[in-house]
């Protein structure tokens, strides 16, 4: 069975990610077909990049990202729930994908976003990042308004059309993360 990672993307005090990546976990467990795991950035206090050699070699000198690479390498696919910072991801989730290479390949992503205008900045900026780790992208997003499906910008009340989106954004990334296992055994 696909193992999926649910990755929290904002390390922020006070943040917007953690309800959202509980919605998709919840749900995620429910919809089955994958075993899921949540991943929070948060646990793995990774400073910024500080490798000498680039993670394409994979030559990991430091502790913090030896422990995150043997987390990342543990799953099949991600789904990045990202905010959307200054029309792109947040740094702290660029920075930790910015850290390991071979642990991301042949890997399959889906995208849960949230901002004014759904996050959908920030997911486009991200589809180019993954490109470069080889890790096929899923069609399928979950874009959540921090207008419409938040309280006061700050307390998560989703509208219930996103649970759709939700199901066949899961469908479609169990279905990749499945199909590359030969690429990634090789
Ligand atoms: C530094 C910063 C930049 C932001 N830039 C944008 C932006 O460009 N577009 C947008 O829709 N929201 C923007 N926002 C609003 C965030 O999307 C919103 O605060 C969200 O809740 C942040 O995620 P978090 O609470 O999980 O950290 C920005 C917020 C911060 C802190």
């Amino acid at each position: 069975m696909a193992r999926i990672a649910i990755i929290i993307g904002s390390t922020r005090p006070g943040r917007n990610g953690e309800a959202v990546a509980n919605w998709v976990y919840e749900r995620a467990v429910k919809h089955g077909g994958a075993e899921f795991e949540l991943v929070d950035l948060k646990d793995y206090d990774l400073p910024h990049l500080d490798e000498t050699s680039p993670a394409a070699r994979g030559e990991y000198a430091q502790p913090h990202t030896q422990r995150w690479a043997r987390k990342v390498a543990e799953f099949d696919g991600y789904v990045f729930v990202t905010p959307e910072y200054n029309h792109s991801t947040s740094g702290a989730l660029k920075n930790a994908i910015d850290f390991l290479y071979a642990e991301w390949n042949n890997k399959a992503a889906g995208f849960v976003s949230y901002g004014s205008a759904g996050g959908t900045r920030a997911v486009e900026h991200l589809r180019l990042v993954v490109a470069e780790l080889q890790i096929a992208d899923v069609r399928s997003q979950v874009a959540f308004s921090l207008a419409t499906d938040f309280r006061d910008y700050s307390v998560f009340t989703p509208a219930e059309h996103h649970e759709g989106h939700l199901t066949t954004m899961l469908d479609q990334l169990i279905a990749w993360s499945t199909a590359l296992a030969p690429v990634r055994n090789r």
